[in-house]
């Protein structure tokens, strides 16, 4: 079994995580002194999002120079710090690589207005003319995930596409140019010594030929992504053989342990489990985030039917879920209670496969509301002030204390990047560290069951011990059996014929009941039963944007 398939991945937003240099702005350094707290919770790997030079239009999504370091950040000397300190403590470091688009700061896409209609530099991006009598109109109906038109015009007359704000043009993968370019970033951070990548907006390098129209409706059925003639082009899955063939083939860094497997997680916002398997076929991919589960609803026969289409997708391999990540609402808030958000980590860290965790889950925060002035996130601009963003999952997190800056930096609280709410002392890691019954204790319990009691194959699919139309979930691997309680009454495991000894619980039980909302891990030693009973469901269309976004 290869170490990333049923990996705990924890991702790091450089930022919010910690600070070191009393900016304000957490950083590389802070990441690295902190980094024992990721150790310390069992995770097997990091994945750190884009610490970049960039002008920062969106969180660093904007990148101006994609081998460099931020300065705000650190240094290159600072990034070989963090990764060796990672490799250090048996972490695996994963970073972001962002090929769909580029800065508007960046030398090309300045290179490119400067050059103007016609030339080689407006090649790397994609330039074209408009529509109507003067040109006046875009080239197409496309818009931005981020509302708003795709296409923005430039004083010369000619337009740039542009999927997200305007401040991020898409590259035109079909220039040599920029494909060359990208292995050249790839080789780059893998001779640095990193462990993979997380490919950013995997689903939308290549656009259709012609870039059509892609008619009505865009954004608002995920399972319909597939179809638009911006997402999900065939001519993603030759470029992703490419990079699997270059990461097998690189070099291992010396005295690495062989096998020395380097992973790609596509960050792909394709929902059909179907045509997500394709990004995960055996010579393409190793991990494609599983956004069905993070947006499905605390609802049984939802979670039922996601958990199914995952699992029975042809030629996938693992899956990998998640229930939060900086781009999506947190859990506490969207799925409406902390019980509900500590019962669902314990019912995707039982399922086969492997996990993200983003940073605060294991704390169990809320989303946090931003200020009107403090929002940093485009799409409060670019929706006309209606949607507030993400900016609530991305806010500093409290280290210990009992008020704002919570040990994150040493500057002032109304300095620090996002202001962090007044009531957070009770979730600080220090608050959380030694109390039996926190969420952080919760987490660590059970990536250390996870550990110590591995299940055989993350590939084979779990035992069900519920039917569909069940108010409750209840599957077992390997002597582990999960049992999640969805109903508003208790539930109790032995009138369902649930044996074992319960070793972790998400909330308090009352003998064998378990309260609504609550989650609970039971270890059996009796053989497995035999027969293999998934359902191959159709997944529902999930409610939202296809990012449990907070817009
Ligand atoms: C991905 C990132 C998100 C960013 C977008 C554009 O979805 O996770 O934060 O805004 O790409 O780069």
């Amino acid at each position: 079994m290869s170490w990333w398939q049923d990996a705990v991945c924890y991702e790091l937003y450089p930022r919010a995580f910690a600070d070191s240099d009393g900016d304000g702005t957490g950083d590389l350094a802070g990441a690295t002194a902190r980094l024992d707290h990721i150790a310390g919770l069992g995770a097997d790997a990091v994945w750190i999002t884009p610490f970049y030079p960039s002008p920062l239009a969106d969180g660093g999504y904007d990148i101006a120079d994609h081998t460099g370091v931020a300065a705000d950040l650190g240094s290159p000397q600072d990034f070989d710090e963090l990764t060796a300190r990672a490799h250090r403590l048996g972490l695996k470091l994963i970073v972001d690589l962002v090929p769909n688009h580029t800065s508007d700061q960046h030398p090309w896409f300045q290179e490119a207005l400067a050059a103007g209609p016609g030339s080689a530099a407006r090649d790397r991006y994609l330039f074209r003319p408009g529509r109507g009598p003067a040109g006046e109109l875009p080239p197409n109906d496309w818009q931005s995930a981020f509302g708003g038109p795709a296409w923005t015009r430039v004083p010369d007359g000619q337009w740039y596409c542009h999927l997200h704000a305007a401040e991020q043009p898409d590259l035109n993968w079909r220039s040599p140019e920029v494909r060359q370019a990208f292995t050249g970033i790839l080789t780059h951070w893998l001779d640095r010594g990193v462990d993979g990548f997380r490919v950013d907006v995997a689903h939308a390098l290549f656009k259709a030929e012609g870039l059509p129209d892609a008619g009505p409706g865009q954004h608002r059925d995920p399972l319909r992504n597939h179809l638009m003639p911006y997402y999900d082009q065939e001519e993603l899955h030759p470029l992703y053989r490419e990079w699997r063939t270059l990461l097998d083939t690189h070099p291992a860094p010396p005295g690495a342990v062989a096998p020395h497997e380097r992973v790609m997680v596509a960050e792909s916002a394709v929902f059909d489990p179907t045509r997500l398997a394709r990004y995960t076929r055996p010579d393409e991919m190793h991990q494609a985030f599983n956004f069905a589960f993070l947006e499905a609803a605390w609802e049984p026969g939802e979670l039922r039917r996601v958990i199914d289409a995952s699992l029975c997708a042809p030629g996938g391999g693992a899956v990998t879920w998640l229930l939060s990540s900086h781009d999506a609402v947190r859990p506490v808030t969207r799925l409406g209670s902390a019980a509900r958000a500590r019962a669902a980590a314990l019912l995707m860290l039982a399922l086969p496969g492997s996990a993200y965790l983003y940073q605060g889950e294991e704390l169990g925060l809320p989303q946090a509301r931003i200020p009107d002035d403090r929002i940093l996130d485009p799409l409060w601009e670019r929706s006309g002030h209606t949607e507030r963003g993400r900016d609530g999952s991305r806010v500093p997190l409290p280290w210990s204390g009992d008020r704002a800056p919570y040990g994150f930096t040493t500057a002032d609280p109304d300095r620090t990047w996002l202001p962090q709410p007044d009531d957070w002392a009770p979730h600080t890691v220090a608050a959380q560290e030694h109390d039996p019954h926190s969420t952080l204790t919760l987490y660590r319990e059970a990536l250390r069951l996870r550990r110590d009691h591995p299940a055989s194959d993350p590939t084979a699919p779990p035992h069900w011990h519920s039917a569909p139309g069940d108010p409750y979930l209840a599957f077992r691997r390997s002597g582990l059996t999960c049992v999640v309680n969805l109903a508003d009454r208790p539930l109790s495991w032995t009138t369902l014929g649930v044996t074992g000894r319960p070793v972790l619980a998400s909330g308090p039980l009352d003998g064998d009941a378990i309260p609504p909302d609550t989650a609970v891990w039971l270890l059996d030693t009796t053989p497995e039963p035999q027969s293999l009973e998934v359902q191959s469901l159709e997944v529902q269309s999930p409610e939202g944007d296809g990012h449990g976004r907070a817009h």
